[in-house]
C-alpha cells in the first residue's frame, strides 16, 4: 500500500469514529457523574448553563432568602424541563446563581440528580462553587439536605411547584 493511501484511510476512519460518536451522544457528552470539576466543565463548557431555561413559575432574577443569598436566578437543563411531576428525571440539573444586593455574582449553587447516589435524599448531588468553578462544598452535603427536607414533597427543589 502506498504512503498516500494509509494516510487517506486513517483519516477517513478517524471522520467515521467521530460521526458515530456524535450520533452516539445526540452530538454532545452527557453529563458526567458525581464529580464537582467535571460537573463544572460540564455545565459551563460542554452545555453551558446560562443558555438553558427557567422554570416557568421562577423566571430572571428573583429574590432569595437565606443562606443563598438576596438575589438569584435558576437554571435548569432541558431534562429538567421536561418533567411533568416529581420526582425529576435522573441527569437533572439545577443551576443556582447568587447574588449580592450590588448584583455580583457570589455563588453558585447545583443540584444535579445522579441515579443511585443518594437514596434517602432523592438522589441528588449537591455543590457549592465559587464564581471560576473552585469547590467549596461537594456531595451528600448535610446542610443542603436538611434544608431542602423542607420541599422533600417536591422534589427537595424550593423554586418550582408542579
Ligand atoms: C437554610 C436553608 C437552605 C440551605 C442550608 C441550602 N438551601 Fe438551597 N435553597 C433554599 C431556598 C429557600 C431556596 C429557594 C430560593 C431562595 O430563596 O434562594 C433554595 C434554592 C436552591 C436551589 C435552586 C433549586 C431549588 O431548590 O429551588 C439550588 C440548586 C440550591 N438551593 C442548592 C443548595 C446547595 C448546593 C446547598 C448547600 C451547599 C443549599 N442549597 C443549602 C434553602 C436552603
Amino acid at each position: 500500500m502506498s504512503k498516500r493511501l494509509v494516510v487517506i484511510i486513517g483519516v477517513l476512519s478517524l471522520v467515521a469514529g467521530s460521526i458515530t460518536l456524535g450520533l452516539a451522544t445526540g452530538g454532545q457528552a452527557g453529563p458526567p457523574g458525581p464529580d464537582a470539576a467535571a460537573l463544572w466543565k460540564f455545565f459551563t463548557q460542554v452545555s453551558p448553563y446560562q443558555q438553558w431555561g427557567y422554570f416557568p413559575d421562577h423566571k430572571g432574577m428573583r429574590p432569595g432568602r437565606a443562606p443563598h443569598g438576596p438575589l438569584h436566578k435558576v437554571f435548569v437543563n432541558k431534562v429538567g424541563l421536561s418533567a411533568k411531576k416529581v420526582p425529576y428525571a435522573y441527569g437533572t440539573i439545577v443551576v443556582k446563581d447568587n447574588y449580592n444586593k450590588a448584583r455580583k455574582l457570589v455563588a453558585i449553587t447545583v443540584m444535579f440528580k445522579v441515579k443511585g447516589y443518594n437514596p434517602s435524599a432523592g438522589d441528588w448531588y449537591w455543590v457549592m462553587y465559587k464564581p471560576g468553578g473552585k469547590v467549596g462544598r461537594a456531595g451528600k452535603v448535610k446542610g443542603c439536605i436538611k434544608c431542602h427536607a423542607a420541599v422533600k414533597n417536591q422534589d427537595w427543589v424550593f423554586v418550582h411547584k408542579f
